[in-house]
């Protein structure tokens, strides 16, 4: 048998790669330790881009530069690499970089994101790459593995723990009763949180992350503002009693599912038994469980925060560079124009100081309440819509139920159709 064909693989064809850095903070240092530790990759960093000026650094000032264009404007470097904090600068830097045909990996989570269908088009029309497997939960190789491995199976969902610092609390509170300002501290110090920690706590983070996982496991390309998202913040005494009491952890969650022809999805704190997949995950690690037609429930567990695990997965990512690696973005070409949608019904559990204005009327579907000496909690399903508008009432606090039951509104019928 001849076998002709051109994008056969061959070890001698890996190019040469010349980085331009922007940003030398926790995954940019990661990252330049990361690559002097592997000696497998045929690439090296030319220049760093960084702000501050007053800033003591690790290396000899000549690596550095505090103009953009000698990196976007330099014919030797074929690939940008930006790990800055800044999601509207990195996105500048992202169109120049393309424009001037470098290739771009980045772990830019708001900026992919908020520009994902741009970003897209971009690759196309400028011939070039963009790869940021690093902006998913860090070392967990999942956007690759949704591009190639999954390509035939029928995902139904995916869901899990896309937030290192917020699952860095949650350990600290549950297992050192340690209070959520102390280990909030833990997260900053560490440098898993993000320099403004309310993104992480209030879940926003993980939402960025669900966007682009959206995009490479439906084919679907939505705006972050679409989907709703839940945090932390508001977790009380209360919440972390009725957990311990019911063989339960609470864990942020991350999800998007299929269902009667739409997709949904948000993010919300969830009790989860202690018997779960994800309910062992501690720590800054994450966890992604895809679910599939045929191949059923496979879980990927690694660090989703901190330097070296993130700078490891942008290491990857240079090297699939070398190969000429593209996301095709498969699903969207497949697409099956399922449409995004929050009429869908779930089940929470509500806590609330005594005097609080909540009443089974709040509720779709109200299913019971208990009453303590000065708290009191209800259970029930309602909109995805309004988790957002309930998470905001004053010293309210909302986490999932252990058990979703799942339940699309048919938006003719207004009936309830269960998976
Ligand atoms: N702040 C993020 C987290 C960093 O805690 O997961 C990694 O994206």
């Amino acid at each position: 048998m001849v076998i002709n064909n051109s994008k056969i693989y061959n070890p001698t064809q890996h190019k040469h790669l010349k980085l331009g850095l922007f940003g030398f903070g926790c995954v940019g240092q990661g990252l330049y330790h990361v690559l002097n530790e592997t000696h497998g990759i045929k690439a090296e960093i030319k220049k760093i881009c960084v702000k501050s000026k007053e800033k003591q650094r690790i290396l000899d000032s000549a690596q550095f530069t505090f103009d953009k264009n000698e990196i976007l404007l330099d014919e030797e470097i074929n690939v940008v690499v930006e790990l800055i904090d800044d999601a509207k600068a990195a996105f500048e830097i992202v169109k120049t970089a393309l424009q001037n045909g470098k290739h771009v990996v980045t772990a830019n989570k708001r900026m992919i994101a908020e520009n994902l269908e741009e970003i897209y088009h971009l690759q196309q029309q400028y011939n070039r790459s963009v790869l940021y497997e690093g902006a998913v939960c860090g070392s967990i190789p999942i956007l690759r593995n949704l591009e190639e491995y999954y390509d035939n199976d029928l995902i139904t969902s995916i869901e899990g723990i896309f937030n290192g610092s917020t699952n860095y609390i949650l350990t600290k509170v549950f297992e050192e009763k340690k209070s959520y300002t102390e280990a909030l501290k833990g997260a900053q110090d560490l440098g898993f949180a993000e320099s403004d920690p309310s993104l992480d706590v209030e879940a926003f983070d993980p939402k960025f992350k669900l966007t682009i996982a959206i995009a490479h496991t439906f084919g679907v390309f939505l705006k972050p503002e679409e989907i709703i998202n839940i945090g932390i913040q508001k977790i009380s005494p209360v919440d972390l009693k009725y957990a311990r009491e019911n063989n339960l952890t609470i864990k942020l969650i991350a999800r998007a599912y299929k269902q009667k022809g739409r997709i949904f999805g948000f993010v919300a704190p969830q009790f989860i038994p202690l018997d779960h997949m994800l309910a062992g995950v501690r720590n800054e690690y994450n966890a992604v469980l895809v679910e599939g037609a045929f191949a059923e429930k496979q879980v990927f567990i690694g660090k989703g925060a901190g330097g070296y695990p993130t700078g490891s997965a942008v290491l990857s990512d240079i090297s699939a560079l070398a190969y000429d690696y593209r996301y095709e973005y498969k699903k969207f070409a497949q697409r099956e124009g399922l449409p995004f949608s929050n009429e869908a019904l779930v089940d929470v559990v509500v806590s609330f100081p005594l005097g609080t204005l909540i009443t089974p009327k709040d509720f779709e579907i109200f299913k019971g309440g208990y009453q303590g000496k000065d708290y009191q909690y209800m259970t029930g399903s309602v909109k995805i819509i309004k988790l957002k508008a309930l998470s905001d009432l004053n010293n309210v606090s909302l986490i999932l139920a252990p058990e979703l039951n799942l339940a699309v509104i048919d938006s003719d019928k207004k009936e309830l159709l269960y998976a």
